[in-house]
């Protein structure tokens, strides 16, 4: 439903050209693209939900020009770090990083590729074997990683194998934050909640950053999960989260996120379960697809 209304607002700003939403230049400039989750600080909070631009608040910009030079087969050998198919390869590896070591404190983003290789497998697919930089965003500091990506072929259910070794992960030590934190939210006597993080002008209200940075943690399972050698996924946005009442050691959310996929340019709907807390971290429990929107031509899974 809140699809229906995304497309009216599109439309309606479209036909009356409305000033008051149009992009916000500024936010693929070179100082965000060095931190590709980071959120820019602009105007004030508003109910709307803006054109789908406005949307994603990351790395728009770089992607598109990554993948303009796509090559019309998949590349084997040695590949070009600029170009999509080894960003592919290397942002499920961001993916996976969040998955197993993300927190509210801790957010990986990919920083650059340094080298890129490819190669089929007999019977199993293909492995792209890299050498990247990735970003502890929060923390802002980078590490170099070496990374193996396997997509498997046949079966486009199971998520690509990811093996990485970094020189030094996890350089931040978030624990102390993560326990004061996980301690304010399991002792406040109402359960949060929260909206549209960030809203349409890219801004999410400070004490709702953790919950943003949940919501990414949860949904990089996601992506990893659904990537493939033909998807680029990248979050949108966190369009509800609700805290869940819990009797045990662990926080439980439930949350809207959207994410958005650079090749089909689709805006992808998904509800999930998940629990967070310091020593088990964030493990999504349920994920849901939800029904697609009727401008979009093909489902996201098709390959
Ligand atoms: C992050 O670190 C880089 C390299 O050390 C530095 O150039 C940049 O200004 C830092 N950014 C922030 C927001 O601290
Ligand atoms: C990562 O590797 C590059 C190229 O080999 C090197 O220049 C850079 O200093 C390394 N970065 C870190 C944080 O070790
Ligand atoms: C409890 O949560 C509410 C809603 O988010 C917030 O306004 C309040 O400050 C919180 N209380 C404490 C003690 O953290
Ligand atoms: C959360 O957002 C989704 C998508 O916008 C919407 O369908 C759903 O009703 C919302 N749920 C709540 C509890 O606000």
């Amino acid at each position: 439903m809140s699809l229906r209304i995304i497309v009216v607002l599109a439309v309606l700003t479209g036909v009356t050209g409305s000033p008051g939403v149009t992009i916000r230049p500024e936010a693929d400039s070179a100082d965000t693209t060095a931190h590709p989750n980071s959120i820019p600080e602009t105007v004030e909070a508003t109910e709307i939900f803006g054109q789908q631009q406005q949307e994603v608040p990351v790395e728009e910009e770089a992607e598109e020009a990554v993948m303009e030079a796509e090559e019309a087969v998949m590349a084997t050998g040695e590949l070009n770090p600029n170009h999509y198919p080894a960003r592919r390869a290397a942002k499920v590896v961001q993916h996976y990083l969040n998955t197993h070591y993300g927190s509210p404190f801790r957010l990986f983003g990919l920083h650059n590729v340094q080298s890129g290789n490819a190669e089929d497998v007999a019977d199993s697919g293909r492995k792209y074997q890299l050498e990247i930089s990735v970003q502890e965003i929060i923390s802002n500091t980078t590490e170099n990683c070496s990374a193996e990506v396997l997509f498997l072929s046949g079966d486009q259910q199971r998520s690509p194998r990811v093996q990485v070794s970094c020189e030094e992960l996890l350089k931040s030590n978030t624990k102390a934050q993560e326990e004061a934190l996980f301690q304010k939210y399991k002792m406040n006597q109402s359960l949060l909640s929260a909206q549209n993080l960030p809203d349409s002008y890219g801004h999410i209200e400070p004490d709702n950053k953790p919950l943003w940075h949940l919501g990414i943690v949860a949904s990089s399972s996601v992506m990893l999960k659904e990537s493939t050698e033909n998807t680029l996924f990248n979050m949108a946005q966190v369009a509800n989260i609700t805290q869940l009442a819990t009797e045990n050691e662990q926080l439980k959310f439930d949350c809207h996120i959207l994410l958005h996929e650079m090749v089909s340019q689709e805006i992808i709907h998904w509800k999930l379960l998940f629990t967070w807390s310091p020593p088990e971290g964030v493990n999504v429990l349920q994920m849901e697809q939800l029904p697609h929107c009727h401008h979009c031509e093909k489902p996201p899974n098709t390959n």
